[in-house]
């Protein structure tokens, strides 16, 4: 069984690629420093899948711990999630995102070297595209760091491309996310934020189970269908199925790839609460603001590439997205 050593495993989208792992026969090694995740996933995990979990609970700039994950495990690939995501946290404290961001993965990249450990799939973002000069967006649409957590994307990309030139043996696919939303159908995982939720889903679930109590929609003046941003939403399995996807991919190819995944079409955010509304039956009141510093107006994915090269395609709608977001919220509501 191919072990796969997934950094950030009780994340978001770690914590539902690691059970796709497992049902298509992989064993993931999660790793995480539990800064915006809970050991409570691990539990969630096993439940789901019946498969016990190896877990290491640490940090990648600690050396040692990478040591001896990759000497305690045959590691046949690296799919790396673990980094801080919060864009305006970034704009803020721009040296605490490089040296979060940066400077572990330069570690696990030393100690993959050392282990001769020489895939990666790594969580890139829709963000290196910057403000959109076209739409839809494909992966040769030019690259641009609008913001510092950007910024450590497009490092980190270029990073990798730098070693798949030096050794050729070296391989890195670097999937750039659309806006991923939704959770496991089961409600045990899903968007848990330790903080307060800055993205639209998990603000909307949180008015949805009376935590809040209204959304703010951030501008109704932009060129768009109702006014509203326009985004390429992806549900969080679909996206893990990517990953896959991508693992298999690098058992035949070397070099340095990028693929985005979304799923073509945008919706509003006007069009994601009347969705979300509809398929949970309630209803989420909302107050129109002024824009939100640093929004582009229109984002949509062409993922062509992905579903050509990589074999991958979405399946699911975006009724699954709001219906799944909704009962991981009630879910987690009961649990704390
Ligand atoms: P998340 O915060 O839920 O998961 C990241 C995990 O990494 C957390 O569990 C955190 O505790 C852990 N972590 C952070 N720094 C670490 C470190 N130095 N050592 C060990 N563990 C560490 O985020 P997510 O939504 O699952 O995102 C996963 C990846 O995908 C991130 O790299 C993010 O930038 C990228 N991404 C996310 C989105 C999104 O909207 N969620 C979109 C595009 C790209
Ligand atoms: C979506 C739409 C908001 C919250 C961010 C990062 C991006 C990527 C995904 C990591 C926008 C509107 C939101 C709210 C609102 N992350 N909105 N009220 O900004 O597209 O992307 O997350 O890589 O890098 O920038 O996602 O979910 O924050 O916003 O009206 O309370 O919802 O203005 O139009 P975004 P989002």
């Amino acid at each position: 069984m191919k072990q796969i050593l997934v950094t950030g495993g009780t994340g978001y989208i770690g914590s539902h690629t690691a059970i796709e792992l497992i049902s298509y026969g992989y064993e993931p090694i999660l790793v995480d420093n539990l800064s915006n995740s809970n050991r409570k996933v691990i539990d969630s995990i096993q439940k789901i899948t019946s498969k016990k979990v190896k877990f290491y609970e640490g940090d990648l700039k600690d050396n040692n711990l990478l040591k001896s994950i990759f000497s305690n495990h045959e590691i046949h690939a690296v799919m790396h999630f673990a980094g801080l995501k919060a864009v305006g946290e970034s704009v803020e404290k721009p040296l605490h995102y490089f040296d979060a961001n940066i400077v572990s993965t330069i570690e696990l990249l030393k100690e993959m070297n050392k282990a001769e450990v020489k895939k990666i799939v790594f969580s890139s973002s829709a963000t290196v595209y910057g403000n959109p000069i076209s739409l839809p967006i494909d992966e040769s649409h030019p690259v641009r760091s609008v913001n510092p957590y950007g910024s450590t994307k497009l490092i980190i990309e270029n990073i990798l491309n730098d070693l798949t030139i030096s050794d050729k043996q070296f391989s890195a696919v670097c999937l750039r996310y659309f806006n991923p939303i939704g959770a496991h159908e089961s409600g045990e995982i899903g968007d848990n934020p330790n903080n307060v939720p800055n993205n639209l889903l998990p603000y909307i679930s949180s008015v949805a189970t009376g935590k809040s109590d209204f959304l703010r929609v951030f501008g109704n003046d932009y060129e768009t269908i109702d006014g509203t941003g326009v985004r390429d939403y992806i549900h969080v399995i679909d996206l893990a199925k990517g990953h896959i996807a991508a693992v298999k991919f690098l058992d035949d190819n070397y070099g340095w790839e990028a693929f985005n995944l979304g799923t073509g079409q945008g919706f509003s955010v006007l069009e994601i609460l009347k969705s979300y509304e509809e398929s949970n039956h309630l209803s989420v009141p909302y107050k129109i603001y002024p824009r939100r510093k640093g929004d582009v107006s229109i984002s949509y994915a062409d993922s062509s590439k992905a579903n050509k090269i990589l074999n991958w395609n979405t399946e699911r709608d975006l009724k699954d997205m709001c219906i799944s977001s909704h009962k991981f919220a009630i879910k987690n509501q009961q649990k704390i």
